[in-house]
């Protein structure tokens, strides 16, 4: 009997696997409510939040300054999540010990402040976190495609970096799906996180296009004139992940 050839998925399958990718929840903590920052905290890890997304500004880079490392200590004694630390600094290098040591999990590092980024990414690791790379909207995916290995967390920033309350830049979502092909092209099966203006709306058309890392801030987990536990639940609805 002739050997059955390895049946290679579908695209079907592969759309489905696709769809049935879990999606991790973080929350963008620059959008919290600073006068109750205890509370939102608390409410954050309620809602079945997974990950607290620290955003860290220097002026330079982004025309802005947000959280550091007290914050992060902080947020550390009232809840144990896990941070994901988007550095919005030029040569961050200088930077990776202190955020690790305040309970950073994952570093990320704009590629566009880095000037030997394979080296810095392997500094990271080195640190024990996980290795994250940033990329702006205008920064082509080829930028990191030699170093794909050393990468453990792809950030796409889905607005311009600094502020949040923005809109979405459009070409975003093309991105997405570029990246999530070089990731698979390369064998890498990494976090592709998308990050500003994930929205109720475009949250699942990213998801669609292959995010599975979603950041939530002022237009979704923190909507102004909702609670974090609606935004949370709203958000994982209309991705189609419901909180078990
Ligand atoms: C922007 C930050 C984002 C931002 C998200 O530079 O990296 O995390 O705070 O906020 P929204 O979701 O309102 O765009
Ligand atoms: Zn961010």
């Amino acid at each position: 009997m002739l050997e059955q050839p390895e049946r290679r998925p579908s695209r079907r399958d592969e759309a489905q696997s696709k769809d049935t990718r879990k999606v991790t929840i973080a929350a963008s903590v620059a959008c919290a409510n600073f006068l109750r920052l205890e509370d939102d905290l608390r409410a954050l890890e309620a809602a079945g939040v997974e990950y607290l997304h620290i955003d860290i500004m220097d002026g330079q880079f982004v025309p802005n300054f947000s959280l550091n490392t007290d914050i992060m200590k902080a947020a550390r004694q009232v809840t144990a999540l896990p941070m994901d630390v988007h550095l919005m600094v030029e040569r961050p290098e200088r930077y990776i010990e202190p955020f690790v040591s305040a309970g950073g999990s994952i570093i990320v590092v704009h590629q566009e402040c880095v000037t030997h980024l394979q080296r810095t990414l392997a500094e990271i690791r080195r640190h024990g976190a996980q290795a994250g790379v940033a990329l702006n909207p205008a920064t082509p995916l080829q930028t990191i495609e030699y170093v794909i290995e050393d990468v453990d967390f792809l950030l796409l920033m889905t607005v311009n970096p600094g502020f949040y309350g923005q809109k979405l830049v459009p070409s975003a979502l093309r991105k997405i799906a570029d990246a999530r092909a070089l990731c698979e092209r390369h064998g890498r099966d990494i976090p592709i996180c998308v990050d500003g203006n994930v929205s109720l709306e475009n949250a699942p058309k990213m998801v669609a296009a292959g995010a599975d890392f979603l950041v939530g801030g002022t237009s979704s987990i923190f909507m102004r004139g909702g609670t974090i536990a609606e935004g949370a639940r709203r958000l994982r609805e209309v991705i189609g992940q419901p909180a078990r």
